[in-house]
């Protein structure tokens, strides 16, 4: 019973330890990080996102995409780094998520990673066409279809300007058209706002070769 003392010693460095490591050193390093200036336009870097965007970032997470795609462009991996992949011009820091209540980091990459997704696909239509049924744009898509965000309705006097353009078995029956939701509105809003092709200090982009 005399070496209760130190095994409770013991539990409470193994603690200390944990917490100065994962806590209060990553704090230290990343917690006083602020936007900054944007030379281009008198901004600020990261920019800032609208409500539509924060709105869409929700359905993001409700919809389980993170299951699928990350939102991190990697320095290096084993075999090719992600900027050769083309899914980014630099890779991504920790200043890039300040905007973000939530960073959707992910782990996982059935499909692409989407830090720069408002970069490489900048048509909205494309990307409702893609939720609504992704093989529809991308032959042989693993990606599920996510229609239910999407409302078919009966066309009322002209057919609205929001109506898919749907071809061959995907297309409604006559009369009918698909319409996107408010949320696949707001999630394409976020996709096309997830863009970290923006210099940082410590990120700068290169462009011809020389650092911007
Ligand atoms: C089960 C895995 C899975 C889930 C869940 C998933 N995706 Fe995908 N996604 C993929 C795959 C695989 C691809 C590549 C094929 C394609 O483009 O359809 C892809 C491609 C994409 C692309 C095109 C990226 C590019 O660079 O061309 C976008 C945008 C996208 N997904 C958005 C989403 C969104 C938004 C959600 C959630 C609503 C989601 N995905 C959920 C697997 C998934």
């Amino acid at each position: 019973m005399h070496r209760l003392p130190t095994l409770l010693s013991g539990i409470f460095l193994v603690f200390l330890t944990s917490w100065l490591g994962l806590v209060a050193y990553p704090s230290l390093q990343l917690g006083r990080l602020t936007p900054v200036a944007d030379a281009d336009n008198g901004g600020s870097l990261p920019p800032t996102y609208g409500g539509q965007a924060i709105a869409g970032q929700r359905i993001y997470a409700t919809e389980g995409c993170i299951s699928c795609h990350s939102q991190q462009v990697r320095q290096t991996s084993i075999t090719t780094s992600d900027v050769d992949r083309g899914w980014g011009v630099r890779p991504s820091v920790a200043r890039d998520y300040l905007r973000d209540s939530t960073a959707f980091l992910g782990s996982r990459r059935l499909g692409q990673d989407l830090s720069n997704v408002g970069v490489r696909r900048p048509d909205a239509k494309w990307h409702f066409i893609h939720l609504y049924h992704p093989s529809a744009v991308c032959e042989g898509s693993l990606m599920p279809c996510f229609s239910d965000l999407f409302l078919v309705r009966k066309i009322q006097g002209q057919k609205s300007d929001d109506a898919l353009n749907l071809t061959g078995e995907d297309a409604p029956k006559d009369g009918y058209e698909v319409i996107p939701t408010a949320d696949a509105k707001n999630l394409v809003a976020y996709l096309l706002s997830l863009r970290h092709d923006y210099p940082l200090p410590e990120a700068p982009v290169k462009k011809n070769g020389a650092a911007k």
